[in-house]
């Protein structure tokens, strides 16, 4: 499958190096005005080709408070949740972010690019495949850019996992473990429940950091079509009001509430007889489940975990190779610096917005990454290995 997504990012670098083209401006809406709308509005705002011109939440008030918080003035808020802004005609809008809970993506995505607008969608792309198919007929049907919220793809020392990938070094790709994740972090802080309910996120660990691992690895290796899945999830931690990592206060109502994964594992047969072997992890009694290693007929790469999946590279890489018959190993330095990975998420968009395309994290490579995630919730409610099929869109 062709890798647009690098085409964004080197648009991006022309306002890396200050000449954005201010001319036009793209008029910016919001869907959802909790956590993550914070990181999109900071990220707008440092940029000079953008208004941010309206916002909506269902919980009345909330949208206005927000960009209240902001001293933005101005911006349109009244409106009961997304039907009713994307109604709204006067506003001209060029694109959303949709930054509401899982269960709000697909419906929300639909809607605004039916309403004639692009979109940048927060991961995960979807709760189910079928879900993400629907989004992706209308994307097709209307011809708008969707990008998907995944920022570690912008992080230097994720390209290079790439990079390494694509060179050769290792071989043919047979065997990759990947996952990761917490020891105690489900989320769910203070009062926010939206995390952990199966009416507001429909998946856990699975979907919330498990996207990002899988994404680390497909979108390393050219994003192979998954062909089975066999899953298991687990619900030990969330369900249990003594879970350590709950705030006292809201252990009981949190622990009656959780009604999603908060460990998952499986194994995903891969196009071109790649086995994934796949963890992830907001709550279990170990401190990391491991590095990701890939393996190839010519060498072999580790990845460090990090102690909470945060999409970044734990530390220096390492590759094993072998040279004139001698066991190798070569170090692979992390590329350190200050890397704007939100900022780089939401400028692709807006440039790919103003270009006409492409999108800078595509529907076509995350399909593979939902349907695997759907193929192991599938497989793990019903005990056994389900095939994954994904039709021609
Ligand atoms: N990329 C990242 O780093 C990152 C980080 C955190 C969260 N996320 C993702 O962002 C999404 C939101 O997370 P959050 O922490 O902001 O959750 P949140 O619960 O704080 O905020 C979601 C908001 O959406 C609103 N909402 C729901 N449906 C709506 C609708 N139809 N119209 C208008 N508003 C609606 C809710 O009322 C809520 O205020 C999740 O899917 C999550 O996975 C991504």
């Amino acid at each position: 499958m062709a890798d647009k997504s690098m085409e964004g990012l080197n648009s991006f670098t022309a306002r890396e190096e200050n000449v954005v083209d201010a001319s036009k401006k793209v008029r910016i809406g919001f869907i959802g005005t909790g956590g993550i709308a914070n990181s999109h509005m900071k990220a707008y705002l440092g940029r000079p080709d953008v208004e941010i011109v309206a916002g909506c939440d269902i919980v009345p008030g909330k949208a206005a408070k927000f960009f209240a918080s902001y001293e933005l003035e101005g911006v349109k808020t009244d409106y009961r949740d997304h039907e009713e802004m994307l109604a709204d005609k006067s506003l001209n809008l060029d694109a959303v972010s949709i930054c509401t809970y899982n269960r709000q993506h697909a419906n929300c995505a639909i809607a605004a690019m039916r309403a004639g607008l692009h979109v940048l969608l927060e991961k995960p792309f979807t709760v189910t495949l079928d879900e993400a198919i629907e989004v992706m007929k209308v994307e097709k049907e209307t011809g708008r850019i969707l990008s998907i919220g995944f920022q570690p793809r912008f992080d230097p020392n994720m390209q290079m996992i790439k990079k390494i990938c694509e060179s050769g070094e290792l071989g043919r790709i047979y065997y990759i473990q990947t996952g990761g994740g917490r020891r105690r972090g489900i989320p769910a802080k203070s009062h926010k429940d939206t995390f952990i309910r199966d009416d507001t996120a429909g998946i856990g660990a699975l979907g919330d950091i498990g996207c990002y691992s899988i994404d680390m690895i497909m979108n390393a290796i050219g994003h192979p079509k998954p062909l089975t899945a066999t899953g298991m999830i687990s619900d030990r931690f969330g369900k249990d009001p003594n879970y350590s990592g709950y705030n006292p206060a809201y252990a009981e109502e949190f622990a009656e509430k959780f009604g999603v994964d908060d460990f998952a594992g499986g194994f995903i047969r891969l196009e071109g007889d790649i086995i994934l072997d796949f963890r992830i992890s907001w709550a279990m009694n170990m401190d990391s489940p491991g590095d990701t290693i890939i393996l190839g007929t010519e060498g072999g790469l580790r990845i460090p975990a990090t102690e909470c999946w945060n999409g970044t590279v734990g530390g220096e890489m390492t590759i094993y190779k072998e040279l004139e018959g001698v066991p190798t190993e070569l170090k692979v330095p992390i590329i350190s610096g200050k890397c704007d990975r939100v900022g780089l998420k939401v400028g692709s968009f807006v440039e790919a917005v103003k270009n006409g395309g492409p999108a800078p994290v595509p529907t076509s490579q995350i399909i593979y990454n939902q349907a695997i995630i759907d193929g192991l919730a599938r497989s793990a409610a019903i005990g056994r290995e389900v095939e994954i099929e994904i039709p021609e869109i």
